[in-house]
């Protein structure tokens, strides 16, 4: 019997020390939960994907009275781009949380399921898509969706 640690890489910074590039696409994110609907958890979550083409596809949580079958902000995002562009990679996704009148301190955290549909969004592309997640105190920036899920399940480990 051993032990094992999993380590994953994380840059934790300000978001003015994110490129411009990067900060706008946080700053989407940000407005875009003014959009979400989410009269249950009054939770407003807000993303923004950037393609390799330079567009921006952004998304909100969509909650429903029959409350699983509302959606999270980064799975309404990452589907929307790719059901409309199923062959440009996603670059990079941005993702800020909004609730008691302020965004939260903490950076946001993706739950499960939408890490693992980031994941999926990697590997179809068979490209590293970064995740920045927003917080007003710090933001934390992962060069990959796999970094935000260790030991997971993907197309291969269908093969046994
Ligand atoms: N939510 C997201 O949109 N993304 C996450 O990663 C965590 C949770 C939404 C789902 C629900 O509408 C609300 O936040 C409270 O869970």
């Amino acid at each position: 019997m051993k032990q094992l640690t999993l380590q994953t890489n994380v840059t934790v910074c300000q978001l003015e020390e994110l490129s411009p590039v990067l900060r706008e696409l946080v700053e989407t994110a940000k407005a875009k939960t003014q959009d979400a609907y989410c009269p249950y958890s009054h939770y407003h979550v807000g993303a923004a994907a950037l393609l390799s083409d330079g567009q921006v596809i952004t998304g909100s949580n969509q909650e429903n009275a029959a409350y699983p079958s509302g959606l999270c902000a980064e799975r309404t995002t990452l589907f929307a781009a790719n059901a409309n562009n199923p062959h440009t990679p996603v670059e990079a996704l941005a993702i800020a949380c909004y609730t008691n009148g302020h965004f939260t301190k903490d950076a946001a955290s993706p739950c499960g399921a939408c890490r693992q549909v980031m994941l999926e969004t990697e590997h179809r592309f068979g490209k590293d898509m970064k995740v920045i997640l927003y917080g007003e105190d710090n933001c934390y920036v992962f060069e990959r969706a796999a970094d935000l899920l260790p030991l997971n399940f993907v197309a291969e480990n269908l093969q046994g």
